[in-house]
């Protein structure tokens, strides 16, 4: 009798029976706090301080700085559609923003402002060849899903997807400069492991990558 309770007990415990589908569908969900939608340098400062720094203290950015960060970056401005602030071809907002940190990986859900678990792993060593983005406490996948981009050939989907993640980037940059924090985007990613790691379908295309952190003390 205790055997048999003992070998349902393992099944119903052990997670690694469990597709990570469902792991993934009931997973952690970080709520971000509000995110502070005005204060900052004035435009022609932040402009003025804009630049690419590929060095990056190990120190996690608090909640706060994320939820800024990621409002700055792609967050909801307008109650008119969900328009966000930065432009997407025909407003289809195809890019979707992933963050890859020491806990884990996230899809950031601008509309309930909160971050979706993907998976624990910290796959920041299987970005890139570059060594900052192990680094760097937090590193920004930008995925185009094509699926959402209409009848257009993959030249056209791969422009247009390029242009939409760059206005997205340039938000992160100048809120960067703003806020005195190191930022780097880059094209030279592991393209094939990473889609792997971040389980995206075959119609998700990994755009861009940009790493945020605190300069080193
Ligand atoms: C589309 C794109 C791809 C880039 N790829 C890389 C890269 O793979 N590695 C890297 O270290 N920097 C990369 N960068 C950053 C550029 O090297 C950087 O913007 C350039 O040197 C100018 O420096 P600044 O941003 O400080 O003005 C990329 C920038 C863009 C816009």
């Amino acid at each position: 009798m205790y055997n048999i309770l003992s070998i349902i007990l393992f099944f119903l415990i052990d997670t690694s029976l469990i597709p990570d589908r469902a792991i993934a569908q009931e997973g952690v969900r970080i709520e971000l706090p509000k995110p502070r939608t005005d204060g900052g340098k004035p435009l022609m400062q932040v402009l003025n301080r804009r630049h690419s720094s590929r060095q990056f203290s190990p120190e996690k950015l608090p909640l706060q700085i994320l939820s800024d960060m990621l409002w700055a970056a792609w967050g909801i401005n307008r109650s008119d559609a969900g328009k966000r602030t930065a432009p997407s071809m025909g407003n289809r907002q195809t890019i979707d923003v992933y963050i890859a940190s020491a806990d884990g990986l996230y899809l950031y859900d601008a509309k309930g402002n909160v971050l979706k678990q993907i998976h624990e792993k910290d796959i920041r060593a299987k970005i890139g060849r570059q060594s900052f983005v192990q680094e760097a406490p937090v590193n920004l996948i930008y995925v185009a899903d094509f699926s959402r981009m209409g009848e257009r050939s993959e030249e056209q989907k791969s422009f247009l997807s390029g242009a939409d993640t760059g206005y997205i980037s340039q938000n992160v940059y100048l809120y960067c400069a703003s806020e005195g924090l190191a930022t780097v985007v880059f094209h030279s990613i592991n393209r094939p492991v990473l889609e792997k790691e971040m389980r995206l379908r075959a119609d998700q295309k990994i755009t861009l990558v940009q790493s945020v952190g605190y300069n080193p003390r």
